[in-house]
Order: C-alpha cells, then sequence, then structure tokens
C-alpha cells in the first residue's frame, strides 16, 4: 500500500498527532492533517505551535511544504489511504476511555478496503475488533504510540520498539506501516490488534506501577532512615529492574497515566476480573500528592495564613501541560488548610491560571520565594538547580524547603540554611 515517499494522513493533531504528522514529514513523506479545530488548524498554517514542546515548533516550519491542515474529513480521503487516528480518549466519569471522537473519525470512513484506519489513539482492548465489526472491509492497524511528553521528538525518531497489530485481511496495511516506521530502526513488533491494544496500556500501567512501588518504599525510608535514591540506584543496576522510572516524588501526573492506569483498570472490571494491584497504584499515588502537607505541618504548624511557593506547576518539565498534575491537588489542599499559595512555573503558569484562580502566579521564581513561609519544589525545571539560594532564603520569611522531587542537592540546600526535606531521604535530624 505504502510506497517510498507515503501521503499520509493523521486525525487529530493533539501531542501525539502533531509530533506524529511532523516527524513523518521529516522522514520525507507528504502529510495531510486534520482536526475539527478550526482555530488550530489556522494558527498551524501560519506556522504556530500552541502546546509546548522542545523542537517540535522548529520540526513543524522546517516541514511546512510537505504538512497540509485541513479541517475536511473528504480532503484527507482524496489524498491518501493511510489514516492514523491520534484523537484523544480522555477519561469519562465512570474511569472508562471516552471513544466517541474514535467513533467519529471512523464513522467517516467509507466501507471500502481502499483506506486503512492505523489506531494511534490509546484505546482500551477489544476496541479494533469492535470497529471491524461495524466496518469489516476496512483495514484496520494498532499502532499504540509510546512517546513521551518533553522528549516526544526525540522519542519517535528512535524509538525502542515499533508496535503493529493486524488481523486477517489486515496484513498490507500493516506492512505499510511498517514501511513508514523502519527507517528508525526500533524492533518492530508485529502481532494480533488485541495484544497491541494492550501492551499500551500494560506498558503505561506497570510504569506507574513502578512509580507507586518507589513511592512507597520511599514512605518506608523516611521510617526508617534509608534514602531511597540510594535504594533506587542500587536497585536499578539489576538488570531485571532496570534505573527508570523509579523517581521517587510527588506522585505522577499528565494525560496518559492516570488515564490509561484507570481505563485497563476498568477494562478488566468490565470483564469481571478485579485488578486488585491497580487500585493500590492508583491509591499511592493520591495520597502521595497530599503527603506534603504534613511535611510543612512538621515545620510551620498550623498552615493558616502561611505563605507557600510552589516552584513548578506542570506535570513535569519541559512541557506546559496541566493535566493530572500534582500541583492542582496540592494547591487545592494547602488553601484548604488556610494557606496563600503563590506559584511560578517557567511556561506553564498562563495556562494553569484558570485551574488555579486562587493561586498568585509570580514572573519568577525569586518573586515567588519572597516572603513565603516555605518552598515547595513541584516540578523540577533546570532553571530551580541554578537559584541562587543563599539570596532566597534570605527574602523568605521562614528557610522551610520541601523538594517534591529529590531534585536538588541536600547538602548545599542545607549549608544555605534550609530545612531541607526531600521524599524519602534522612531528614537532617536523623544524621543522614
Ligand atoms: C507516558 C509514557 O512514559 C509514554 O511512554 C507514553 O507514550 C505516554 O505516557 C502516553 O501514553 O502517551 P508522559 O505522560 O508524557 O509519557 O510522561 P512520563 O515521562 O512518563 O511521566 C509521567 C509522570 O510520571 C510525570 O508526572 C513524572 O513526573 C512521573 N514520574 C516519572 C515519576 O514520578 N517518577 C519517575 O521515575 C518517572
Amino acid at each position: 500500500m505504502a510506497t517510498e515517499r507515503e501521503q499520509v494522513g493523521v486525525v487529530g493533531v493533539g501531542w501525539v498527532g502533531l509530533v506524529t504528522a511532523t516527524c513523518f514529514a521529516e522522514l520525507g513523506h507528504g502529510i495531510i492533517a486534520l482536526d475539527v479545530n478550526e482555530e488550530k488548524v489556522e494558527s498551524l498554517r501560519r506556522g504556530e505551535v500552541t502546546i509546548h514542546e522542545p523542537g517540535l515548533s522548529e520540526l513543524l516550519v522546517k516541514n511546512a511544504e510537505r504538512i497540509t491542515f485541513t479541517t475536511s474529513m473528504d480532503e484527507v480521503l482524496d489524498a491518501t489511504r493511510l489514516l492514523f487516528c491520534c484523537v484523544d480518549t480522555p477519561p469519562t466519569y465512570s474511569g472508562d476511555a471516552d471513544l466517541s471522537r474514535v467513533r467519529s473519525v471512523v464513522q467517516q470512513l467509507p466501507e471500502d478496503s481502499e483506506h486503512a484506519l492505523v489506531m494511534k489513539s490509546t484505546v482500551p482492548s477489544g476496541t479494533g475488533a469492535s470497529i471491524r465489526r461495524d466496518k469489516p472491509d476496512l483495514p484496520y492497524v494498532s499502532c499504540p504510540e509510546f512517546l513521551k511528553e518533553g522528549s516526544a521528538i526525540e522519542d519517535f525518531m528512535h524509538p525502542d520498539r515499533v508496535v503493529i497489530g493486524a488481523d486477517a485481511g489486515s496484513e498490507d496495511a500493516a506492512s505499510a506501516v511498517e514501511r513508514l516506521y523502519e527507517p528508525l530502526g526500533g524492533e518492530i513488533v508485529r502481532t494480533d490488534v488485541a495484544s497491541a491494544e494492550m501492551i499500551k496500556l500494560a506498558s503505561n500501567a506497570f510504569l506507574a506501577t513502578k512509580i507507586s512501588f518507589i513511592n512507597e518504599i520511599a514512605n518506608v525510608c523516611e521510617q526508617t532512615g534509608a534514602d531511597v535514591t540510594e535504594v533506587a540506584r542500587g536497585m536499578g543496576l539489576d538488570d531485571r529492574i532496570g534505573a527508570s522510572f523509579l523517581r521517587a516524588g510527588i506522585g505522577y501526573g499528565g494525560s496518559c497515566f492516570p488515564k490509561d492506569v484507570s481505563a485497563l483498570k476498568q477494562l478488566a472490571g468490565n470483564s469481571g476480573y478485579h485488578f486488585q494491584l491497580l487500585n493500590a497504584v492508583i491509591e499511592v499515588n493520591e495520597l502521595q500528592k497530599r503527603r506534603v502537607i504534613s511535611k510543612l505541618e512538621k515545620h510551620l504548624g498550623s498552615l493558616v495564613d502561611k505563605r507557600i511557593a510552589l516552584l513548578g506547576l506542570a506535570f513535569k518539565p519541559d512541557t506546559d501541560d496541566m493535566r493530572e498534575a500534582s500541583s492542582l491537588v496540592l494547591s487545592a489542599r494547602l488553601q484548604g488548610e488556610g494557606a496563600k499559595v503563590v506559584a511560578y512555573d517557567p511556561v506553564a503558569a498562563e495556562g494553569a491560571s484558570s485551574m488555579l484562580p486562587d493561586v498568585e502566579m509570580a514572573t519568577s521564581p525569586e518573586s515567588a520565594l519572597s516572603g513565603a513561609d516555605a518552598v515547595v519544589l513541584v516540578t523540577e525545571w533546570p532553571e530551580f538547580a541554578e537559584l541562587d539560594w543563599v539570596a532566597a532564603r534570605d527574602s523568605m520569611a521562614s528557610a522551610v524547603l520541601i523538594d517534591g522531587r529529590n531534585y536538588l542537592d541536600a547538602e548545599t540546600l542545607r549549608a544555605a540554611g534550609f530545612a531541607y526535606e526531600g521524599i524519602g531521604r534522612p531528614d537532617a535530624q536523623n544524621g543522614a
């Protein structure tokens, strides 16, 4: 189906869709990218990217001639046979994935074998089978995405693996997808659709489990005087465990882990299986965001009228994404205790202000810290490691620092006069 230089259709230009479109264009393919949001399409036509993703804007501008943005599905269907579905599947109130946008894309496709649908959106296992029941002649490929926000282009261009799931009748479409990804060099996993769908959900759920596991170890370390960063280092050197995703902190957030862990739990439940482990993973993550409160109270007593500065709001660095960010729960808990919250984030502050109407947004880390009774590092933006912490201490009402990501050097901060506490690290009184 695909030739050396394919015309590729991308439906939905959110994070995954825009990165997919831009990176395939960089590989030399022509792209026709559709979104229902006219405003977004207009700004992309002008080369303006509305999300913060390192390198994306530059790569889009570089490949502008190869990418056409449109709101017309007819235009896409005329121009291409291979359609990558990249629309979002947000969680519903029940915790299931909302497939309405996926269904709307499928409805618009003709019932023929001329086009093929390649599913990049994260969907529950069984979605491909149900789409094929509705459109039996439509070739269907499951090709889940594993890129991380903040390093999306690097992840797309250098994948650990590319999963391509197809059932009988869709082999040609699967081979066309394989040819698109071959130049990237990652291991290609050809499998059936249901398994491909499960690989995606299971991978995210496993990584979230790793994070909740190390967070619980961190909490135990606080009882025993061990240092979780040392524990993670020692564990991670075992090849069977691996060093990544063992950073303890104030919990995982973002548009994927919370949604996908819950979707897998519901998927299991809907088919009659109680996925016990994931309940614990979710609960640990919820509680982890709140543990900062007791750490602050230990130093400050009551938080009523205390001014607490949050450094970072985004769910992780190098993104302006606020979805399920730990800062949302943390700031609400602090306000619930009567504290005044001031925050600084280098890129997320503007988008975050409507979600956090009662949080004072500072324009620099220094102004956030000035007069604060305590500071909590929420997102590990590199600029926070470069701060003049001695000057910061002098500007604060009291020098309490809770490092929610174990990002700063404890000894340097203590030498600067801070009462420094990380997550799962011994405090000074314990004799680190
Ligand atoms: C995640 C997966 O890592 C990607 O493989 C996947 O493609 C993506 O979801 C998705 O399904 O679309 P992402 O949500 O962009 O990517 O971000 P991660 O880097 O995985 O971080 C997720 C959260 O976990 C962040 O809040 C981060 O601070 C937290 N985290 C990560 C930890 O608390 N500890 C760690 O050791 C690692």
